[in-house]
């Protein structure tokens, strides 16, 4: 199944529960900057940071199913389907890019960083990257389908779901790596609660865009 049809396909049901920490990004975010919400799905952490003073907001999403569903639930927000690779926004246009659980999406390594390409293109230099995922666990459950898919696509901590979805478990040195521009001003690891109520290992960083 093409991962956009999985995203519509459950775009009605399934609800977002990696936590947003509204303490940690207003340190570095002022309620008049423009934010950019990459992989939004239906709005819920744009509808939060709407509801605590930010109302400069832009959600991006490849799946209409999840547009739609949050145009209905959050008719004030900004959402926008995302119809390719490109984000349809000038350079350096945005003072802050949130990417809540979009990593998990992308399989290959060399589509995570045309991703982060394309959001350095339209963050401004000194903004702010926002980014919550999955890092690798170590359970019996999580080890078998590491093992099991591993030769099927390439990297170690892709996975199917049997409802159709293919999720990506992150290594931390690959995390680092693909952010190494941005400078560090926070990385904690937290135990997330996912879409399907399992427990795995995460992390949120928040870094500050230094254009080399
Ligand atoms: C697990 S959901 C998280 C949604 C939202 N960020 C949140 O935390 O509530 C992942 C979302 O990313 C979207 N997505 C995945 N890959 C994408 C891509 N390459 N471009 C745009 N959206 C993408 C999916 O459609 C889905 O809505």
């Amino acid at each position: 199944m093409k991962q956009e049809e999985y995203w519509n396909s459950v775009s009605e049901k399934k609800e977002f529960t990696t936590p947003f920490q509204v303490g940690a990004f207003s340190k570095y975010v002022k309620r008049d900057s423009r934010i950019l919400d990459v992989g939004c799905g239906y709005g819920r952490t744009l509808d939060e940071l709407y509801h605590n003073g930010y109302h400069n907001l832009i959600g991006i999403d490849f799946s209409k199913g999840m547009i739609e569903r949050g145009k209905q639930q959050f008719p004030y927000l900004d959402l926008r389907v995302k119809d390719n690779e490109k984000i349809s926004l000038p350079d350096a246009s945005v003072d802050a890019v949130i990417l809540f659980a979009v990593l998990t999406c992308i399989q290959t390594n060399e589509e995570q960083k045309q991703l982060l390409t394309e959001i350095k293109r339209v963050l401004k230099p000194q903004g702010i990257l926002y980014v919550n995922d999955f890092l690798l666990n170590t359970d019996e459950r999580n080890l078998t389908r590491y093992a099991e898919y591993k030769e099927a696509y390439g990297i170690y901590g892709v996975f199917e779901l049997p409802e159709g979805a293919v999720c990506r478990h992150h290594d931390e040195a690959w995390i680092k790596q693909l952010l190494k521009d941005f400078s560090e001003q926070e990385y904690s690891h937290l135990t997330f609660t996912t879409m399907n109520g399992n427990q795995s290992n995460g992390f949120y960083f928040i870094g500050q865009f230094n254009p080399s």
